[in-house]
């Protein structure tokens, strides 16, 4: 079964859909054959991937989850009638393969406008996994970009979720709904379901600004909610601000076409090699190429060192500080 990461928040405009396409891009360039989700209006990951885009046609995400609206609460829809619904739609829509993926793929379960109403219909909240896991020989890891509101897609994209990815970026309003989502596994762990917080990442951060030493001051303060806390949850590495994740959506490129400086995507980088590496890929992570080629010159932002004066080291520093294996 291909590990489920969801991206979720309980705030919006975090980053979550900017991480989702970067992440997935790095993922197929590592080897992984990489599934997205894209539950999140109005299809921003989607949107993001539009320079592979295949030309053939495809169904929608909301006609497979019609064609299996009948199945009772709790209960996975088998392999096959999920393959069915599936094939039925056409899906998933397997993105043009680049040369730089050696082995990689890349397909999506894309946003479509009816996602929310043809949700609503589902009797079952085990739909999406159901469908996930019918994909199992193709796929290596999955991505979700998690819905903003609660609601049967949001269920649904819960229980299909084995690990969440926060992204948060450094102000007070982003903290408020890191917590909110710790509370929210909580409700979903006492329902009887496993679903673990992967890790926090920080983005859009100004390695220079105050608010950053701030805010990982508080995630350090919070303490424990409901049994969880988010300072050992912080990632080591951070997400760089930068103009051309502002504007991702309208580019449709990824981030490497478009800035020249490592530094500006590095964070990504590290990110996509922890998650293989979570995964069980860990033999795809060890070889860095194409634009995940780092110099050992490239500044990271070290979570760990930002209430010091410097917060950015060199990634031969960083690797040193926080050995992978
Ligand atoms: N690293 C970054 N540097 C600068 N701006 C960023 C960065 N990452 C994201 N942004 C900006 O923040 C906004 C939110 O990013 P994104 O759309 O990825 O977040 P989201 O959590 O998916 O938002 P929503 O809740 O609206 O779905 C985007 O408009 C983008 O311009
Ligand atoms: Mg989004």
């Amino acid at each position: 079964m291909p590990k489920v990461y969801g991206v979720a928040i309980r705030k919006g405009g975090q980053g979550k859909s900017t991480t989702v396409s970067t992440l997935a891009r790095l993922c197929a360039l590592y080897g992984a054959r990489t599934l997205v989700v894209d539950l999140a209006q109005p299809g921003t990951t989607t949107g993001s991937l539009r320079d592979i885009w295949p030309d053939s046609t495809h169904g929608e995400l909301s006609s497979a989850f019609l064609t299996l609206h009948e199945f009772p609460a709790s209960v996975t829809p088998d392999a096959e009638l999920a393959r069915a619904a599936l094939q039925a739609a056409a899906l998933p829509v397997g993105l043009q393969s680049q040369p730089s993926w050696s082995g990689g793929a890349l397909w999506t379960l894309p946003w479509d406008d009816l996602l929310g109403e043809a949700a609503a219909f589902l009797q079952s909240e085990r739909v999406l996994a159901g469908l996930i896991h019918a994909l199992a020989a193709e796929v290596d890891i999955a991505l979700i970009d998690f819905p903003s509101d609660g609601g049967p897609l949001m269920t649904n994209a819960l229980a299909a979720t084995d690990s969440v990815i926060m992204p948060m970026a450094p102000e007070a309003p982003a903290l408020e709904g890191a917590a909110a989502t710790l509370r929210l596994l909580a409700r979903v762990r006492e329902s009887g379901r496993d679903i673990e917080l992967g890790g926090l990442l920080l983005t859009r951060v100004e390695p220079k600004s105050k608010r950053l030493a701030e805010v990982v001051q508080a995630i350090r303060q919070a303490g424990e909610i409901e049994g969880e806390s988010l300072e050992n949850k912080l990632l080591p590495f951070a997400i760089r601000s930068h103009e051309y994740f502002e504007q991702a959506f309208r580019y449709g490129v990824p981030v490497w076409e478009r800035t020249g400086a490592q530094r500006d995507w590095a964070g990504y980088v590290l990110m996509a090699e922890w998650l293989l590496r979570d995964a069980g890929l860990a033999r795809l992570a060890d070889a860095r190429r194409g634009p995940a080629l780092l110099d050992a010159e490239t500044r990271i932002i070290d979570t760990s060192a930002v209430l010091l004066s410097e917060p950015e080291v060199m990634l031969r520093d960083f690797e040193r500080a926080h050995p992978t294996t």
